[in-house]
């Protein structure tokens, strides 16, 4: 029997896979058994042998091996580890996955990975033009959408010389993320959350709308977590660019007054509610059917939307109320009157002044409040890793 994870690193040709060896140092140290698929352009920057020091075990190059342990090594391979993390991922190695094809061991052995059983992360590192590429961007969603874990990857001098996003994600946030993956509680199987999120758009005529800079970040995160930990997950979004989070419900809506019309709707299945949504507190009142002709000056005339959470607040039952409070000033005081107002169990503080927190930033700087006036100043951490705290807690105070 088998006492050690495992886990499955996949190197594909990429500069970044020098950094390969750093995290199969880490993992190896924190305890997992460590095998290693390489491609033959991984071979290019690092060597076998490098990673067979590392990680105490023999690295898989080819699918004809006559060293493997049977014809079908890819089978095998496939079928041992808890988890895989592709690092680097190129992005000819994200596109043949996206394609389904397999021309390779590594590919091959990611197409026979049962993702059910088997998370698979993947590091994408490239140069920015090549990253921000509409067929690699493509590729990237599909995975996303079905299932694969993306380790975005991080801002900075590329390798090209070039500064831009298409860094390898940080070997020690890759740890971090598979312990975080492997050790985590199903805490919240059997449960139903419904998350809100991103900004709602107010429109004014057919070309224009009001909104503000939510980009959904911290709401998909939620729905992610939550997925993850086992709950039946209902996503109601406003517009955002962002990959659906795998396995989730999704509700897409634009304005407050839809997304106030189906929140109000599915939140009778729903026993956990997260509203990390920035609704646009006024609309125009009119929604002028043909464009605005530019004139003198305009004056507009805007009206309250619906408070949609002090909607379920008022009519709370048994569920349990989590909500977002964005601040530029009074954070505490704020954040306790809105709890209060909208019959809250927790509120998310968020003070927008300060470094790392906010609407587009990967990271946020919160503090969580309760009802019973308990007050938790959380570090600085991703919206992903902020997300699963957040669950956390949720989960022992509802369990
Ligand atoms: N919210 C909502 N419906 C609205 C407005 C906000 O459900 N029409 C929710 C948000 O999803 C968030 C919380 O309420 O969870 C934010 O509270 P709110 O008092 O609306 O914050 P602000 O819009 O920042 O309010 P204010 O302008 O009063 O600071």
């Amino acid at each position: 029997m088998k006492t050690k994870k495992t886990v499955l690193l996949g190197i594909t040709g990429g500069v970044a896979a020098y950094k390969a060896a750093e995290l199969a140092r880490l993992l190896v140290k924190a305890g997992f058994d460590v095998h290693t698929v390489m491609t033959p352009a991984a071979k290019e920057f690092i060597t076998p042998l490098t990673m067979k020091a590392v990680t105490g075990n023999p690295v898989f190059e080819s699918l004809f091996d006559p060293l493997h342990r049977s014809a079908t090594a890819h089978i095998d391979l496939a079928r041992d580890p808890d988890i895989a993390v592709i690092a680097p991922a190129t992005a000819n190695a994200l596109g043949k996955l996206a394609l389904g094809m397999a021309d390779d061991l590594l590919s091959t052995v990611l197409l026979a990975i049962d993702l059910a059983t088997c998370p698979v992360l993947l590091a994408p590192s490239m140069n920015t033009t090549m990253l921000m590429n509409p067929a690699v961007q493509e590729n990237i969603r599909r995975l996303a959408a079905r299932g694969y874990g993306i380790l975005e990857p991080g801002e900075g001098l590329l390798a090209c010389q070039e500064i831009g996003k298409g860094r390898m994600a940080d070997p020690l946030e890759i740890l971090a993320r598979v312990q975080a993956i492997l050790e985590r509680k199903r805490d919240l199987e059997g449960r139903v959350v419904l998350v809100t999120a991103g900004p709602t758009r107010e429109a004014l005529d057919p070309v224009r709308f009001f909104t503000n800079y939510s980009s959904g970040k911290m709401g998909y995160a939620l729905a992610r977590a939550a997925v993850e930990r086992g709950a039946r997950v209902i996503l109601v979004s406003g517009p955002s660019e962002l990959p659906l989070p795998a396995g989730v419900e999704f509700y897409p809506v634009s304005s407050a007054q839809e997304m106030h019309r189906v929140v109000m709707d599915k939140v009778l299945e729903a026993e956990i509610v997260i509203k990390a949504a920035a609704v646009c507190d006024y609309r125009p009142e009119l929604i002028q059917e043909e464009k605005i002709k530019k004139g003198g000056d305009l004056a507009l005339k805007l009206v309250r939307n619906p408070d949609i959470l002090q909607a379920i607040g008022s009519e709370k039952g048994r569920r349990f109320l989590v909500g977002f409070a964005a601040e530029t000033e009074d954070l505490l005081e704020n954040a306790v009157q809105k709890m209060e107002k909208k019959n809250l169990d927790m509120i998310v503080a968020n003070d927008l002044k300060r470094e790392g927190a906010g609407f587009a930033a990967e990271t946020n700087l919160v503090t969580l409040l309760y009802r019973d006036g308990q007050l938790e100043e959380m570090p600085l951490m991703s919206k992903y890793d902020l997300a699963h705290c957040i669950l956390e807690r949720v989960s022992a105070r509802t369990g």
